[in-house]
C-alpha cells in the first residue's frame, strides 16, 4: 500500500486524497474533497474493525475471528477503539493474533463500545472518514445492533466499503435470524426466571421481570416460552392491565402457586405500573414483585452458540470486504448467500412472531 497523490491519477492534487496498492487486483480509491467519488479495482490489504452500541456477549468472539482470519488471509486488521466515537478521535491499533488471544470466551468487548451523537452528522462521519483514509485503511467492519449498522449505511453512502456484523441482544435485525448476542442473553433470562419461581412459589408471590429489548418483544417472548412464564407483555401486542388481573386471578384459581409475567421493556403496559396496580388492589389478594433484569443480560461469558455465531460471521465479514463487497450484513439463516444489503435487512419493526405468542399462552395454562 501506499499513498499517491493526484498527478498519479492526473486529477487536481489540492482536492485529491487517494491511495493504491501495486498488483493487477488491487483496490485504488480515489476520493475528491467535495462529493466523494470512490473506485474499487481490487482487494484490501488493511481493514478496521469496531463493536458500536450496546455490547452484548460474542463480540469478542467476533473480533476474535475477524482478526486471525484476517490475518491469515494476509489483511491487517486495525481495531478501533469506544466504536463511531474511536474513529473520530483516532483511537486505532494494528491487532494481531496475539492480541486477540483468552478472549473467546469473555462478554463484552475489547475494542470497548459507545453511542456517538457526533457520527451522526455529516461533518462527523466525513471526520471518521478522514480518520481511515488517512491510516490507509480501505474497509471497515461495524460489529453492533440497528443505530450501529445504520452508521455503517452513512459510511459507504460516502464511498467507504463497510460490512456488518449483527450483534445485539435485542433480536431487532430482521434480516438475520438471530444476531450475536441473543442467546446468552435467554439464558441469563431463563435462569434469573427460574431462581424468581422458587421464591414466587414459597410465597406465593406474583413476579413482574422486566427483559430489555428496546422497541422489540423478542427476549420476552422467548424467555417468556423458556422458562414457563404465565404471561408476556411485548411492545407487538397491547395488552390491557384488566385481562392481567383476570389472569391472575384465573391462574390462582387453578391452583397455581405463583404468577410469573415477563414483561418486554418497550412494552405500553410498563412493568413498574403493574406491580404497583396489583399491589394496591382493594382486597390485596396478590403480592406482587418487580425485578428488572436490565444490563445483567447484556454480560456474561457467551453460549457455545453465540461464539460459534460470531466465529462464523465475524469470518464471513472479512470474506465480503475481501470480495470487494460494501453496505452488506453478514447473516445467519434467511438468504441463501449469507448476506443482504444492510439497510434491506434493517426494519421499522420487528413483527412478533404471532403463532409462538398463541403458543405461550397455551402452554402458561
Ligand atoms: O440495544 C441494546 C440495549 O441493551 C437495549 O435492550 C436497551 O434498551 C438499551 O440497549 C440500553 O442502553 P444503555 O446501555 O445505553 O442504557
Amino acid at each position: 500500500m501506499r499513498f499517491c497523490f493526484a498527478h498519479d491519477q492526473g486529477m487536481e492534487a489540492r482536492n485529491v486524497l487517494c491511495y493504491r496498492s501495486g498488483g493487477a487486483k488491487r483496490f485504488q480509491w480515489c476520493r475528491r474533497e467535495r462529493g466523494p467519488v470512490w473506485r474499487r479495482l481490487g482487494f484490501v490489504d488493511r481493514m478496521a474493525v469496531l463493536t458500536s452500541g450496546g455490547d452484548a456477549p460474542g463480540m469478542n468472539a467476533a473480533i476474535r475471528a475477524v482478526v486471525r482470519v484476517g490475518t491469515a488471509l494476509g489483511v491487517e486488521v486495525v481495531g478501533v477503539s469506544m466504536g463511531y466515537a474511536g474513529l473520530l478521535t483516532g483511537q486505532m491499533r494494528v491487532l494481531d493474533a496475539r492480541t486477540v488471544g483468552g478472549i473467546l470466551q469473555h462478554g463484552g468487548t475489547i475494542l470497548g463500545t459507545a453511542r456517538s451523537p457526533e457520527f451522526e452528522s455529516e461533518e462527523g462521519r466525513r471526520k471518521a472518514l478522514e480518520n481511515l483514509v488517512t491510516r490507509g485503511v480501505e474497509g471497515l467492519i461495524v460489529i453492533g445492533g440497528d443505530g450501529s449498522l445504520r452508521g455503517a449505511h452513512e459510511l459507504h453512502k460516502l464511498g467507504f466499503p463497510v460490512v456488518g456484523v449483527p450483534a445485539t441482544i435485542d433480536n431487532d435485525i430482521p434480516g438475520t435470524q438471530i444476531a450475536i448476542g441473543v442467546d446468552t442473553a435467554l439464558n441469563t433470562a431463563i435462569e434469573a426466571i427460574d431462581r424468581i419461581k422458587d421464591t414466587a412459589s414459597s410465597h406465593h408471590r406474583a413476579f413482574i421481570v422486566e427483559v430489555m429489548g428496546r422497541h422489540c418483544g423478542y427476549l420476552a417472548l422467548m424467555a417468556g416460552m423458556a422458562a414457563g412464564a404465565e404471561m408476556v407483555l411485548l411492545p407487538e401486542v397491547e395488552t390491557r392491565v384488566e385481562a392481567v388481573v383476570d389472569e391472575l386471578t384465573r391462574a390462582y384459581a387453578r391452583g397455581k402457586l405463583h404468577f410469573i409475567v415477563i414483561a418486554a421493556e418497550g412494552s405500553a403496559l410498563k412493568a413498574h405500573y403493574l406491580r404497583d396496580y396489583l399491589s394496591e388492589l382493594e382486597d390485596g389478594a396478590f403480592e406482587a414483585r418487580l425485578t428488572v433484569l436490565g444490563h445483567v443480560l447484556r454480560g456474561g461469558s457467551p453460549t457455545a452458540f453465540d461464539r460459534i455465531l460470531a466465529t462464523r460471521l465475524g469470518a464471513a465479514a472479512v470474506e465480503e470486504l475481501r470480495q470487494g463487497n460494501s453496505d452488506r450484513l453478514v447473516t445467519y439463516g434467511g438468504s441463501k448467500s449469507n448476506s443482504v444489503d444492510i439497510m434491506k435487512a434493517l426494519g421499522d419493526r420487528c413483527g412478533v412472531d404471532m403463532p409462538l405468542y398463541r403458543l405461550a399462552n397455551m402452554l402458561a395454562k
